[in-house]
């Protein structure tokens, strides 16, 4: 007994080592799994966080990944923009973007005003794109794409309003699908339009099947008038599938996931019928003969014509986007520098390139920089405006920036907070400034809310004062109304109090500078309750309650969890410490020889 003891003891340390790894290890498996996953998905997501010094509170996501405001008597959001610096002299026309992403309720066509009211928003189906102001037979029409997006390119049509946002034409290409990437009016009243049309390839040269598949970079001009075809090229004809940057991947076996070995993403004519094509995936731009199709030149890419009098800055682009004559030799464009989120952060830069065409010599005028170094991994335009100014849309980044035309920063507006723009949660293909004037062949919107009556006109854009006006109360077989007060117009909804002299009827009238009255309201009373703010509340009275419940989920989780563990935990340290009794038990038994069960 005396003897036995200290062996006794050491078997169970023994135990209790053993005991102690059996009770880390999960611990462990725990912690190396947690850890693995946190390299595997969480390190490449924090290094997608673009955080920098001296970002603001917008920047930073304390309004949200993408800020809105929404109104009480429109359904539609706006965006809330942050213009920096505080003072900036900003181009004063009205910017056109169709913003989109998982931060966007309803994506569709915006126009903004300068300081960054809402002009006009609409909701569309589908995807909306490259949204912007063209002239067309001397009058001004708003144009956007609209369609379903896939694989990178699109499926719809061009659509065409006038100033009362009226749907006037639909511009499709002639016997092709018609793709998003690019619509031009000319000053001939001809369309440039971007297809992506499948193909069957010898892909062999890139690794690929012998039989396969690639989208040929086709543009086409057209008469919109008549609809009459005048000129198509392919970029296939003379660029083959190895003067493509773009990795083929698992792509080129099949029709309809087809090797995009060139990219068409811009297409721009001069006056001396010369187009200029942007393919993204070969890094060229190309000069096409507008007579022959013949190509004239290649900027960039693998068929190079140019000399480079700048270090390499003029024909080294990459995953370029929105090639534009400027004149004769000169060229603006953006150099995205960046395809897709491969992760490495590079900085997209405008450029104005110009060319000795017959020296074949190439040389970057003016770069454009941000000063946070955005990056547009996709999409993105250069809109040179008749200041002289430049405009940068950062595309994939929710941002555009206003230069001179030497590149110094006029202006700078964020539609989304930056430190996340790498997750594209809010994108514009394309940003543009414009004039425009917009009279909607819609009544006024008005609704009552907290004593005021709040008024606003989607796409007005002439409105200097709202003139409220009630029933004078004298007969119902014939209602007349008297003006009772006139409010200047705040932005795009205006709030009115509601005056002691209204008791039922009312409407309110919109004026131009001129006090024209443009649109009046439908007629209102006061007892009629607003339907749309009713509808507001009880939409985010919804969030909260459903924001309640999953908060309630997730503690009575973590409580049944916590004590389950509990519960394990207690009834093991009783064992352990009755397993030594037990023991002990044991080795009287061994001594006193078995006892019956
Ligand atoms: C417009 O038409 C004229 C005459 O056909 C032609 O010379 C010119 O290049 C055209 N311009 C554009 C931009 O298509
Ligand atoms: C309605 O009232 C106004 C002013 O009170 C009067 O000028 C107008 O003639 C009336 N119209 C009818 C149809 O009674």
């Amino acid at each position: 007994m005396f003897m036995r003891t200290p062996s006794a003891l050491r078997l169970t340390w023994l135990r209790g080592d053993r005991h102690g790894l059996r009770r880390l290890l999960p611990g462990i498996l725990v912690a190396i799994g947690a850890g693995l996953l946190f390299c595997l998905f969480a390190v490449p997501q924090l290094a997608r966080f673009r955080f920098r010094a001296g970002l603001s509170k917008y920047d930073l996501g304390f309004y949200g990944f993408g800020p809105s405001q929404s109104f009480v008597s429109f359904d539609e959001e706006s965006r809330i923009i942050e213009i920096s610096p505080a003072n900036a002299q900003c181009d004063p026309r009205y910017t056109f973007i169709a913003p989109r992403g998982d931060s966007v309720a309803h994506a569709g066509p915006m126009i903004l005003d300068a300081q960054g009211e809402l002009v006009w928003a609409k909701y569309n189906w589908g995807t909306t794109q490259d949204f912007k102001v063209q002239r067309f037979q001397g009058q001004d029409y708003v144009t956007y794409w609209q369609g379903d997006e896939e694989d990178g390119h699109g499926r719809g049509s061009w659509y065409m309003l006038d100033s009362t946002y009226t749907i006037r034409y639909i511009v499709s290409p002639v016997g092709l699908e018609g793709d998003l990437h690019d619509f031009v009016i000319t000053s001939n009243d001809t369309a440039l339009v971007t297809i992506y049309d499948p193909i069957p390839a010898d892909l062999t040269a890139v690794g690929g099947p012998e039989l396969g598949w690639l989208y040929d970079g086709v543009f086409q001009e057209i008469d919109i008038a008549t609809g009459e075809l005048l000129f198509e090229w392919r970029s296939s004809d003379f660029y083959p599938p190895e003067s493509s940057y773009y990795p083929l991947n698992d792509r080129g076996h099949e029709r309809t996931l087809g090797y995009d070995y060139y990219h068409m993403n811009s297409i721009d004519k001069d006056d001396q019928g010369r187009y200029l094509v942007s393919g993204r995936h070969t890094h060229t731009v190309t000069c096409v003969d507008g007579t022959t199709g013949q190509i004239l030149w290649t900027l960039g890419g693998k068929h190079n014509d140019f000399h480079d009098e700048s270090d390499g800055a003029a024909t080294d682009f990459n995953w370029q986007h929105d090639a534009r004559w400027q004149s004769p030799n000169s060229i603006t464009l953006l150099n995205n520098n960046a395809n897709g989120e491969d992760g490495s952060s590079r900085d997209t830069v405008g450029l104005f390139i110009e060319l000795d065409i017959p020296a074949r010599q190439a040389k970057v005028r003016t770069t454009y920089v941000h000063p946070q170094g955005l990056m547009a991994t996709s999409q993105g335009n250069l809109q040179v405006l008749d200041t002289g100014n430049v405009l940068v849309g950062w595309g994939h980044s929710a941002a555009f920036t206003e230069y001179t035309a030497e590149g110094e920063i006029v202006c700078d507006v964020h539609f989304g907070a930056s430190a996340y723009f790498t997750f594209g949660r809010i994108v514009s293909y394309r940003s543009f400034k414009g004039d425009w004037v917009g009279r909607p062949n819609t009544l006024p919107d008005a609704a009552i809310a907290d004593d005021s009556i709040f008024v606003s006109w989607n796409g007005a854009t002439e409105i200097v004062t709202w003139c409220l006006e009630a029933w004078d109360g004298e007969s119902l077989d014939n209602v007349t109304f008297t003006t009772v007060d006139q409010v200047e117009r705040t932005g795009f909804e205006t709030r009115i109090p509601i005056p002691p002299s209204i008791t039922s009827y009312f409407r309110v009238s919109a004026m131009n500078i001129e006090g024209e009255v443009l649109g009046t309201t439908e007629t209102l009373s006061l007892g009629s309750p607003s339907s749309r703010s009713s509808y507001v509340s009880i939409r985010s009275w919804g969030v909260i309650i459903i924001a309640i419940f999953a908060l309630g989920c997730l503690l009575f989780g973590c409580f049944c969890a916590v004590s389950r563990v509990w519960r394990r935990r207690r009834p093991r340290s009783g064992g352990s410490y009755q397993l030594v009794g037990h023991k002990e038990h044991d080795d009287n038994e061994s001594e006193n020889g078995r006892l019956p069960i």
